[in-house]
């Protein structure tokens, strides 16, 4: 992963934890409702996938035992990994894309319900994306992948030459004859792996996006619904399809790209459709970003301003991101896809303790509390979600009392520590693990490896009934906590 230059090391700062009397009068303990939807709590645990599911996208022992340990943790929501809509092969990714999947998420809902005695509500990310491909042996592009057109042959004054010359002359030109013989897409295929993006219109399933993400989102709310999970998260953040549609970078010219307001039509068009299918009485809100944090992309002004359209449109939570994008992940080795948290919009998404003046923790607060006074000021109330690094009472309640957030997030603190919010409350916060901010949980992640915490490793591993990863050498669970420790 991408890390700031100044390379300064920072300690996680979690301050003073409260009593058990403090907790009870603090506002992230106090109730907040997301539409139709109460939350006993502001406390988030945001969507991590943890490559628990398998080829069929289906939730197994292992998703079910990972989310029963964050349950335990009683939490105001979870909210449930990236979950696809399209019933497609997606590797080891859940999927919410036929009805054959709501079953196994009935499942998931109860073991929730059940492990944190009915406290903690339970919410579903659902996301489409394109293609993405590996990065090719330079070889087999020339041989196979690469279609050979009239401008190579231009390009090389090779008009007689038969394509398989053409073929294997380029496999033989060095990089900067290369430059200047291939398209930009033609490099990137090379150089970094084919990659779809929203605005290939010539392409005609992108180009039908607008036709067919409305119905495939609100059938996947549909099923999320009829699995008794309390609500949906619409993916709109990251590297994803409809983050594509928001960036700045979308010049899409059929009216879904452009001006702002051409950016948000779709998001809108989707969350409306949903809205028709499922009705009013159903949490749907959205993730999306408060700073794309990269060149050319949206800055804090164009969320600011998707934030109030969406807050006007009904939505029931606005949870902020930032980063995490294509744009600038790093160059992936041969036989491996490009990963959208490798580069400096990576590093903004997940800050690790390796940092620059600013230092990796609440680097979104006072983004999220510009979108918020937006949303406020435009006369909505919808609650906003920060995340970014949070992991400290202090910091938390010192941000819900001035009013820039209503819901703290913590993603990697809580998988450290599932039980760290419930610590806090019950006054024993000096017991809580407190994540470092390695990023090994985020280096098994991009591996497609099962997540776990490297602090969780040295504890109980020889127990007998510990799950362990599949090398054998990690538990696939925090430890448990006795709360009459
Ligand atoms: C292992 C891992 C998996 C993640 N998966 C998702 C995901 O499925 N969807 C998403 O929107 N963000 C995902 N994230 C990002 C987190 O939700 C969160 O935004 C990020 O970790 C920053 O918050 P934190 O500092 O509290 O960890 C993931 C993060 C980690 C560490
Ligand atoms: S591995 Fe554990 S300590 Fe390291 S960043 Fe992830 S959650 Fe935090």
């Amino acid at each position: 992963m991408w890390k700031p230059p100044e390379r300064i090391k920072y300690k996680p700062q979690p301050g003073l934890n409260p009593s058990a009397e403090e907790a009870r009068s603090a506002v992230m303990f106090t109730p907040v409702k997301l539409g139709p939807l109460s939350l006993e709590q502001r406390t988030w645990v945001p969507a991590m996938v943890p490559w628990r599911s398998n080829e069929d996208g289906f939730v197994t022992d292992d998703v079910l035992d990972w989310y029963e340990r964050f349950a335990k943790g009683q939490p105001g929501a979870i909210v449930i990994e990236a979950t696809g809509i399209r019933d497609i092969p997606s590797g080891p990714l859940l999927r919410i894309g036929d009805d054959r999947f709501i079953p196994g998420l009935k499942e998931l809902a109860d073991v929730v319900r059940s492990a944190s005695r009915g406290k903690t509500r339970l919410l579903i990310q659902i996301i489409d994306f394109l293609t993405i491909r590996r990065r090719p042996e330079p070889a087999k592009y020339f041989a196979r992948f690469l279609a050979v057109t009239d401008e190579h042959r231009e390009r090389l004054e090779a008009h007689d030459w038969t394509e398989q010359q053409i073929r294997e002359h380029l496999a033989g030109l060095p990089d900067a004859e290369l430059d200047t013989i291939l398209t930009e897409p033609e490099l990137e295929a090379l150089r970094m792996g084919y990659r779809e993006r929203v605005t290939d219109l010539h392409l005609p399933h992108v180009k039908n996006l607008p036709r067919v993400l409305p119905d495939l989102f609100a059938q996947a709310t549909r099923r999320a619904r009829e699995a008794g999970i309390d609500g949906v998260e619409l993916h709109y953040a990251h590297a994803y399809t409809m983050a594509s549609f928001l960036s700045a970078t979308n010049g899409r010219t059929d009216g879904y790209g452009g001006p702002r307001r051409n950016r948000v039509r779709l998001p809108l068009e989707i969350f409306q459709h949903i809205r028709n299918v499922v009705g009013e009485d159903y949490c749907v809100g959205c993730r999306f970003l408060s700073d794309e944090c990269i060149e050319g992309g949206n800055t804090v002004d164009d969320a600011r301003y998707f934030a109030v359209e969406f807050a006007r449109a009904g939505m029931d939570f606005l949870s902020l991101s930032r980063g995490g994008k294509f744009d600038d992940a790093k160059q992936p080795l041969v036989g491996w896809a490009a990963y959208p948290y490798t580069g400096r919009s990576g590093y903004e998404c997940m800050p690790g303790y390796i940092s620059d003046d600013f230092g990796p923790f609440g680097r979104n607060i006072e983004p999220v509390a510009q979108i918020k006074a937006a949303v406020n000021g435009a006369g909505y109330n919808t609650p906003v979600v920060v995340i970014g690094g949070i992991h400290g009472f202090q910091q938390a309640e010192a941000l819900l009392r001035e009013g820039k957030a209503d819901i703290i997030g913590a993603a990697r603190q809580s998988l450290a520590d599932p039980d760290w919010f419930l610590k806090l409350r019950l006054g024993k916060g000096d017991q809580v693990r407190v994540c470092e901010y390695t990023n090994y949980c985020e280096g098994l992640d991009t591996k497609h490896k099962q997540v776990t915490c490297q602090l969780w490793d040295r504890l109980q591993l020889a127990t007998q009934d510990v799950a362990l990863s599949r090398d054998g050498r990690r538990r696939l669970v925090a430890p448990e906590w006795d709360s009459s420790d």
